[in-house]
Order: C-alpha cells, then sequence, then structure tokens
C-alpha cells in the first residue's frame, strides 16, 4: 500500500539491481518523497530561522515550525502548549527525567516516602538506562513489573508498545491504577507512534514522547509530551537564547511557556518534516495503516508458525493481533541472530538483530541476541513471503 510514495523503492533496485525487502521498521521507517520534498522546500524557497527575523522567509519558517507543533498535539491528543520538540526519543527521556529531578528535589519533603521506580522488562534502554542514572543520584530503587505499583512508587514508566515483541501494553488501565497512588507516569510511545491511535489524555499519562523517523518523518527530531500541570512547575534543564525574558550579569529569568525548554536554533527543517509526516499518515488515516499491518503480520505469523511448531524457531512476539503494532522477533534454533540478519540482508532483507536495547527483556527470557521484523503499512504480503524464502535460506545452511 502507498509504495509508490517511496522513490527510495526504485532507487535501491536501480542501484543493487534487486527488490528493497525494508521491514526494518522500528529501526526506522521509509520517508515518503512528499515529506522529504517539504523539507527541501524549507531549504530552497524560505531556509532561516525561527522567532527572530521580522522578513518573509523567517516569518513563514516561524510558522511552518509552529504549525507542526499544532499538528503534533493534534495527533496525540494533547494541546500546543505541552508540546516540546528535541532532537529525538532519547533526548525527549533524557530531559524529561531530568526536569522530573529538579520537580523532585524541590519538592523531597512531600515525596520523599517514595523511593521506588516501577518500569516494565520491555522498557528501552533509552528511558531505563536514564532512571537508572536518576535513581542512584537520588537513593531510589529500580523495582520491575506492574505488580508492584503501591504507596512507595514515585514514578512508573511503561512503553505504550514494545520494540521487541510488539505488545500494546494496555496503558490507560495501568496508569489509572497509578493515579490512586500518585504516581507520575511516563509513557514511551516510540514504537507505537503512527501505528496505532495515540491520544495522551485518554490514557491519562502525565509525560509520553516519541520519535519522528520511526512514523514517516525525519530522524533528529523528538516529541515531548508533559502534562499542564505538571509542565507549569518543571524548569529547564539546558539553557541558551531563545527561552528567555529578562537577561541580567547574574540573572535571568525565562519565558514561562513551553518555548523555555527549547533554548538554542532547533532542526526548523526536521520539526517541519514531523508535521507533514504527521499529514501524509493522517491522509491515509491511522486505520487503514493499521488494518494493513495486521494483515501481513497475521499472514508472517502464519507463515513461520511451521517452522515454530518443528522448534527450528522460536517466535517472541505478542500473537494476539489486536494487541501488536506489527514486529516478530524469533530465535533461529543454534544459528546467532547476527547470522540470520547477515543471509537476509545477502538476500536485500533488510531486519535488526542483536538485542533491540531492551538487554532486561533478552535476560528475562535468557536470549542474547534476536532477529525482528517489523513490519508498516507499505510492506506487502510478498515481502513476507520473501523473507521466509530468506529464512529458508538460513535453516537450509545452518540446520542440516
Ligand atoms: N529503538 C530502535 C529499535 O527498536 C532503534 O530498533
Amino acid at each position: 500500500m502507498h509504495r509508490e510514495d517511496f522513490q527510495i523503492f526504485n532507487n535501491y533496485k536501480s542501484l543493487h539491481k534487486s527488490d528493497l525487502i525494508y521491514i526494518d521498521n522500528t529501526a526506522s521507517s521509509l520517508t515518503p518523497d512528499f515529506v522529504i520534498e517539504k523539507m527541501n522546500e524549507y531549504y530552497y524557497l524560505y531556509k532561516s530561522n525561527i522567532d527572530r527575523g521580522l522578513y518573509k522567509s523567517a516569518e513563514r519558517a516561524t510558522k511552518e515550525y509552529e504549525d507542526s507543533r499544532a499538528k503534533v498535539a493534534d495527533f496525540i491528543g494533547a494541546k500546543k502548549d505541552e508540546i516540546i520538540f528535541t532532537s529525538g526519543s532519547t533526548d525527549s527521556s533524557n530531559k524529561s527525567i531530568m526536569m522530573f529531578e529538579r520537580y523532585y528535589k524541590k519538592n523531597i519533603e512531600e515525596l520523599k516516602s517514595k523511593d521506588e521506580i516501577v518500569l516494565v522488562e520491555e522498557s528501552h534502554h533509552s528511558e531505563l538506562v536514564p532512571l537508572q542514572e536518576f535513581a542512584k543520584r537520588n537513593n531510589l530503587k529500580i523495582v520491575l513489573g506492574l505488580e508492584n505499583l503501591g504507596d512507595k512508587t514515585l514514578l512508573l514508566s511503561c512503553p505504550l508498545a514494545s520494540n521487541v515483541t510488539g505488545q500494546i501494553f494496555d496503558v490507560k488501565s495501568i496508569f489509572n491504577k497509578a493515579k490512586s497512588h500518585k504516581i507520575i507516569t511516563f509513557c514511551d510511545m516510540t514504537a507505537a507512534a503512527g501505528h496505532i491511535d495515540i491520544n495522551v489524555k485518554d490514557i491519562d499519562c502525565d509525560i509520553s514522547y516519541f520519535g519522528a523517523h520511526k512514523m514517516c518523518g525525519p530522524s533528529g527530531v523528538g516529541v515531548l509530551y508533559i502534562k499542564h500541570e505538571l509542565l507549569n512547575q518543571f524548569e529547564p534543564t539546558s539553557w541558551g537564547g531563545g527561552m528567555v525574558w529578562d537577561v541580567n550579569k547574574d540573572n535571568t529569568s525565562y519565558r514561562s511557556d513551553n518555548r523555555r525548554f527549547e533554548p538554542g536554533t532547533p532542526n526548523i527543517a526536521g520539526v517541519i518534516g514531523l508535521g507533514y509526516a504527521i499529514d501524509y499518515i493522517n491522509n491515509i488515516t491511522i486505520e487503514k495503516i493499521r488494518n494493513q499491518i495486521e494483515e501481513v503480520t497475521v499472514y508472517a505469523l502464519e507463515k513461520i508458525s511451521d517452522l515454530e511448531k518443528e522448534n527450528k524457531i522460536k517466535v517472541f512476539a505478542e500473537k494476539e493481533i489486536n494487541n501488536n503494532i506489527g514486529i516478530i522477533s524469533f530465535e533461529v534454533d543454534g544459528v546467532h541472530a547476527h547470522d540470520v540478519a547477515q543471509i537476509l540482508a545477502d538476500n536485500d532483507i533488510a531486519v535488526r538483530s542483536g538485542h533491540h536495547c531492551a538487554q532486561l527483556f533478552m535476560k528475562k527470557n535468557c536470549v542474547s541476541a534476536l532477529t525482528r521484523i517489523s513490519l508498516y503499512f507499505y510492506n506487502t504480503k510478498k515481502d513476507v513471503d520473501v523473507f521466509v524464502k530468506g529464512l529458508q535460506k538460513v535453516l537450509d545452511k545452518f540446520q542440516k
């Protein structure tokens, strides 16, 4: 579906004389020509800084940048002034944890009885590692498992979907439970954004984030959502131009809106690209995207189920399709995931292998590395057929 929107498929064929089977979308999705053209348009037609110049191109750049913020807000059911642009999910995660740390220290009297941070094994390193550092600096404990939520929990972090198994978490009820214990909730939406409907008000998380590059946008741009009530109490964690009101020799006062968290010149073309990626997705509709992903994921699960029954591979994926964003990870018995990925790569099939930045998940399941396919709306059953043929080559080579 919509493959014609992606010139990269033809370009790949011209360059390598074979078809590109791109099923590594959770690592990074492809970017449609429309979004690339919109970013080029900024460079060709109105390249300038935002919020500073009074000339026509600067005004247009500022408008396009702020239009993107409105599109992002609309896309996730937030308000425009709850959106902060960052350089990606990892930046969003680090920034929000540092903002929260400042808030925590300011409110330590009220919060000191809460000394646990609850996470799930599916947490991505971009969330887990900065939280660990926060915990170490403040003598807090990391606790794994949602069953441990309670009055001692300061903070809960749960992804909307796992980047390893594709599992969609029922974050609405998880965060609802957390609220009854006055827990601040973080939601990593990176793997899910652009794949399923998102409404931050409905799931009622305090803080959440995602990156542009897994949903048809460019790399180097991220979104950080912070609920208004909390954002008002948070302070900046980086400083510079564009975020200030009044600067004196020893002291500076800051803007009171969300722009106080965006010092310096941002990735203007990237943010504009994200806005047009959202237009592109909305134009297709999340519903159609979701249907196509579901159809192809079900097909892929069926195709590899015989291999699983014969114990040739072990699948690590959410098998209830309504709860899977389109990811299937697997282990090939007796074959390292990198060897699997290499043979697939030799056949122009792009997958990811490794620990997927989720080593807690790997350890819990006693595996060191998995091969992963992650499907998006432009993938077809034909892609799956080629992948399964490639996988058969792996088995023929290693499992005689
Ligand atoms: N987090 C990205 C992935 O899952 C890079 O592949």
